[in-house]
């Protein structure tokens, strides 16, 4: 379904701070009969988030972007402080891209004095991947995402495939919790040299900025080699070797099923997906890709 009467007026787009705000907002969209659509972010916008813009309106009548870096999944060690954070240029593209509405609530909005509930994510958030290195950090997207789509009550959400663990754990949480919200996947959006586009990008050395787009290259190397000769693991041990001889921390290369993150079945045509995890000097680089497309 392709509908465009969401406005494409600067002026136009609301900023909300409040979950009363949001529900009032979404409520009258709901009750002349629009359908919503909500697309969650944590801000540093770039043409990857605007992608997800763009297909949130193709979709739907309204849009509303939510900017929030969400505390509860970063561990203590990780970069939420110095998260890059720019609200008046995120603005301005959200504004520019059409969106009705940007949610912008303060942590104190989303986690109140006295809030102790967490989600214990299961499933795909324990399949072996991100979740070793990040040990809690599902379950704060689980729970901020839950809320998201509770407070918000949108028709669907969209969320990117370049977190493909990620969007994986939500498909799981929103199906188990029952929330109404269709989710869709969007494809992930590269600069010309194949890098993943990321707001983390932004730690990267110039020199680490050249290197970087070797991830990338060796998903395709890697994916071409499985299909050719259909030896996962040895290609997996030589892509390993490639990304250390150029640089880079590994911390996994591996070959998934596509729906389930678990071991993948080639042979019988199910999705597989190639992911990797790995750092760049400061940097901790995520990508992946379809080896057997759906
Ligand atoms: P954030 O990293 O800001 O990403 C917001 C959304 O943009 C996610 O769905 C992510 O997968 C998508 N995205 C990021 N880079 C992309 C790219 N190059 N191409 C296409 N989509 C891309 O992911 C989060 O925030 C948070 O965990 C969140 C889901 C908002 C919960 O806090």
């Amino acid at each position: 379904m392709t509908v465009h009467l969401a406005s494409t007026d600067s002026a136009s787009t609301v900023i909300l701070r409040t979950v009363p705000e949001l529900r009032g907002l979404t409520a009258r969209w709901r009750a002349a009969g629009e359908r919503i659509a909500l697309v969650p972010t944590m801000g540093a916008l770039h043409e990857g988030h605007m992608s997800l813009v763009s297909k949130a309106r193709e979709t739907s009548h309204r849009v509303v972007v939510s900017i929030f870096v969400n505390p509860t999944q970063f561990a203590p060690s990780e970069d939420f402080e110095k998260y890059p954070r720019n609200f008046d240029a995120d603005l301005e593209k959200i504004s520019a891209a059409g969106a009705d509405a940007v949610f912008a609530p303060s942590p104190e909005v989303v986690y109140p004095s006295g809030f102790s509930t967490l989600i214990t994510a299961g499933g795909p958030a324990k399949a072996g991947l991100e979740d070793m290195y990040r040990p809690d950090h599902f379950d704060g997207v689980a729970t901020v995402v839950a809320k998201l789509h509770i407070m918000a009550a949108p028709d669907l959400a969209v969320y990117g495939e370049k977190d493909f663990q990620q969007l994986a754990v939500i498909r799981q949480i929103n199906r188990d919790l029952d929330l109404p919200v269709e989710v869709l996947g969007a494809a992930t959006v590269r600069a010309g040299d194949g890098l993943a586009l990321s707001s983390r990008n932004a730690y990267l050395t110039p020199e680490e900025r050249t290197v970087a787009p070797a991830l990338y290259k060796t998903l395709c190397h890697c994916r071409d080699a499985i299909l050719a000769s259909g030896d996962p693991a040895a290609r997996m041990a030589s892509g390993i070797d490639q990304l250390v001889q150029l640089g880079f921390k590994p911390d996994y290369l591996e070959l998934r099923d596509a729906e389930t993150l678990g071991k993948p079945r080639l042979g019988d045509g199910r999705p597989a997906r190639l992911l990797v995890a790995a750092r760049l000097g400061a940097t901790r680089l995520i990508d992946n890709i379809a080896v057997i497309a759906p």
